[in-house]
């Protein structure tokens, strides 16, 4: 691999503690680092390097997945990283940053890639790339690229002049948009397990599907994140993201030799096939809750607006479930639900993909319930697929019963969602980013729902703190003659 060095804003984060020095070291530990590699830490904070490096290995002893090993290793690792101090405003501690970043490359005899990480708020977004173009930083010889993460914007209109902004000073193709739910191993797993298996892609169609349901229930509250997700709800940390890139790549069709190209371009096709909300169906289509009081495995539990630091009058939004129709060739007729939340009773993010109507069988009789067949696609904490198929002994006289065909690995074996995403964009390989497209189309569909939550034309349902939801998220799907799965 090109040898390349990290410049990674927001180095004393909570971020790069808890996710992105154990993903590198875990590269490391498999040899997925190129052999000249560097990384430089900046922060506000006055740190000296070995201060750094020492923080960096706690970090790694506290949040890798796999035990860190032996010291060597960890401080062969950790002598890599260097650290600035810098001011995101003050052009000419880029100017420094330049000559540090260019003294390590010439030591190391490195090609200058730079890859530039903003670890920081949206709000910096700009001002960095401003910088990074102005002073010099991301004009060498070698490539630049820059990692962002979510949010991107606040409602459509933002997220468009933020990437105008960044536009200025990187190309798209230049522009890694990290959806740490694209790097989870199941979600990149998914365009296979259709292209691969005739078995699923001849079911994958409005002929043989009745619906989808897409669930990421969390039974974390809002923690210690107030001042962000007052102002953002479900709707804007989950849905608008998360929520929308798992439903485009469950709904993509790839051909099987299909590029990183073509997988945006489907994704992108999907979006634009997804029916825009209208006045008239809104209501109906979208469900708004927030948690109030209510208990978890016998634990009492107070309600959003009893938290430190929500506003006791907040209409913030902790839930959020919506059905949704994709226009298209493959999936016209077939409702797609979605639902997350804050204080539901599990966490578990999954995709279940019903069936349409079991075969009756010739000479059974009427009475006899068939269960449909249900694909179940586990992306976290658990991950695996199991298929629901049914069963009867012809000998016995009981009824059908569900049987389930099921594979799951175990949590040990599943790599982070930060080692696959940071091992592609060191690749150049953007497969598993948000392209533009996709948010800008994502903001546009859910643009009409941050109307109406802001117009208050969506009642704001309560319900309890461990629960599924509000019964509302429920009518949702009985309305069409469905219901959740796997709800205990
Ligand atoms: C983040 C959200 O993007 O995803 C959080 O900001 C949420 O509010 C988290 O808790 C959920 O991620 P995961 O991987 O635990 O499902």
């Amino acid at each position: 691999m090109e040898s390349m060095t990290l410049i990674l804003f927001g180095a004393t984060g909570d971020l790069a503690k808890r996710k992105i020095y154990p993903a590198l070291y875990n590269l490391y530990i498999d040899g997925k680092l190129p052999s000249s590699f560097s990384v430089f830490g900046l922060g506000r904070r006055e740190l000296t390097n070995e201060s750094f490096q020492a923080n960096v290995e706690q970090s790694l002893r506290t949040f890798s997945r796999r035990e860190p090993g032996d010291e060597t290793v960890v401080k062969n690792f950790s002598s890599a990283f260097r650290y600035s101090v810098l001011n995101i405003g003050h052009e000419e501690d880029y100017t420094k940053l330049l000559r540090l970043v260019e003294e390590r490359e010439a030591a190391l005899g490195a090609t200058p890639n730079r890859m530039f990480y903003l670890s920081v708020g949206p709000e910096f977004f700009e001002p960095i790339a401003a910088n990074i173009q102005s002073s010099g930083l991301g004009g060498a010889d070698g490539w630049k690229r820059l990692i962002i993460e979510k949010p991107f914007g606040h409602d459509l209109q933002s997220a468009r002049e933020l990437n105008e902004k960044l536009s200025g000073a990187f190309a798209e193709q230049e522009i890694f948009r990290i959806d740490h739910y694209l790097g989870k191993p199941m979600v990149q797993k998914l365009e296979y397990l259709q292209r691969s298996n005739p078995v699923i892609e001849a079911l994958w169609t409005n002929r043989h599907i009745a619906n989808v349901q897409i669930t990421a229930n969390e039974t974390v509250g809002v923690e210690e994140r107030a001042g962000y997700y007052d102002h953002s709800g479900a709707v804007r940390d989950m849905f608008q993201n998360h929520m929308l890139q798992l439903l485009m790549m469950l709904a993509i069709h790839i051909p099987s030799n299909g590029s990183s190209e073509v997988v945006r371009l489907r994704k992108k096709q999907v979006m634009e096939a997804l029916v825009p909300l209208q006045s008239d169906n809104i209501q109906s289509s979208i469900v708004r809750g927030q948690y109030a009081a209510g208990s978890l495995q016998g634990k009492p539990l107070v309600g959003y607006t009893s938290e430190q630091g929500i506003p006791a009058a907040s209409m913030n939004d902790t839930f959020i479930a919506a059905k949704l129709e994709i226009d298209d060739y493959f999936w016209r007729g077939v409702p797609f639900y979605i639902r997350t939340g804050k204080r539901m009773q599990e966490k578990s993010t999954r995709i279940v993909v019903e069936f349409k109507e079991p075969l009756k069988q010739q000479g059974s009789q009427q009475s006899e319930q068939l269960e449909p067949n249900l694909l179940v696609i586990d992306i976290g904490p658990k991950e695996g697929i199991t298929l629901q198929l049914n069963m009867k002994d012809p000998r016995e006289k009981g009824a059908f019963e569900p049987m389930n065909i099921e594979f799951h690995t175990s949590s040990h074996d599943v790599r982070e969602a930060y080692e696959n995403l940071i091992y592609d964009a060191m690749l150049g390989d953007p497969t598993f980013f948000a392209h533009w497209d996709e948010v800008e189309l994502s903001w546009q569909w859910v643009q009409p729902i941050l109307d109406a939550y802001e117009a208050n034309r969506i009642p704001l349902l309560p319900y309890p703190a461990g629960s599924y939801g509000p019964s509302a998220s429920e009518e949702l799907l009985a309305r069409d003659g469905h219901r959740w799965w796997l709800d205990a």
